[in-house]
């Protein structure tokens, strides 16, 4: 079965309300790909998700930014899988480098969360990458191996999960991966599932690249035969997310 392309818009921690009208606006007067050829989904911080998803396009979806481990309670700022579920909101970007690195999430961590979220029904957009003293001393792949080993450690059923592969070098520093990096690491990546999960998940799990994605070298890297899409940061929130959607063609 073909990978369906995927690109994400991770809007991160920004906008007003009047930012984000403005924004869904723009995404809903584009031309765009069918549902058919691109999977778009945005993801707006938790205080907008009600705001974006009831009037946005139908055919665009809308993602978290994070949940919780497990199941809510006494956890004092935090937001639980089943409270996305129980607003529909489909899917949930876990284990971004910002919050491993800021927030000292581990790998073991967003592997637990990666279940727990797909036990409750959502879909999950899992974030590996390298930095940059990382991929000078020749760890990549150890490092995205290890990340991905903690979420395949939890998971069985892949069917929901997109992987992300962020090398965090590459996130809001305009120093986008060249297309044979990102194909390098897709790559491998695959190999590693094939070997590690399965021949089936490797061939349809989907991975996506992220790091300083911008409408001039989409179209290039998503001609790799490994990159099936693009998480975007900063370019999501301007117009130019048309036309990295449009990459899909
Ligand atoms: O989740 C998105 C990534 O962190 C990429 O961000 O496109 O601003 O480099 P960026």
């Amino acid at each position: 079965m073909a990978r369906k392309f995927f690109v994400g818009g991770n809007w991160k921690c920004n906008g007003t309300a009047e930012e984000v009208k403005k924004i869904v606006n723009t995404l809903n007067e584009a031309q765009v790909p069918s549902q058919d050829v691109v999977e778009v989904v945005v993801s707006p911080p938790y205080v907008f998700l009600p705001l974006v998803k009831s009037t946005l396009r139908s055919d665009f979806h809308v993602a978290a930014q994070n949940c919780w481990v497990k199941k809510g309670g006494a956890f004092t700022g935090e937001v639980s899988a089943e409270m996305l579920v129980n607003l529909d909101i489909p899917w949930v970007i876990l284990g971004h480098s910002e919050r491993r690195a800021l927030l000292n999430e581990t790998n073991e961590f967003v592997g637990e969360k990666v279940a727990y979220a797909l036990a409750q029904g959502l879909k999950v957009i899992a974030c590996v990458g390298e930095t940059l003293e990382q991929r000078e001393s020749g760890s990549t792949m150890d490092v995205v191996a290890a990340q991905t080993k903690a979420i395949a450690d939890k998971v069985t059923n892949w069917s929901n999960v997109v992987v992300a592969y962020e090398p965090v070098w590459a996130i809001g520093t305009g120093k986008v991966a060249s297309p044979a990096q990102a194909q390098e690491v897709h790559d491998e990546l695959r190999k590693w599932l094939a070997k590690n999960v399965s021949a089936d998940v490797a061939a349809t799990t989907r991975i996506i690249y992220g790091g300083s994605v911008n409408g001039g070298n989409c179209k290039e890297l998503g001609g790799q035969a490994d990159v099936d899409g693009f998480l975007v940061g900063g370019a999501s929130l301007k117009a130019e997310f048309i036309d990295i959607i449009k990459a899909a063609e």
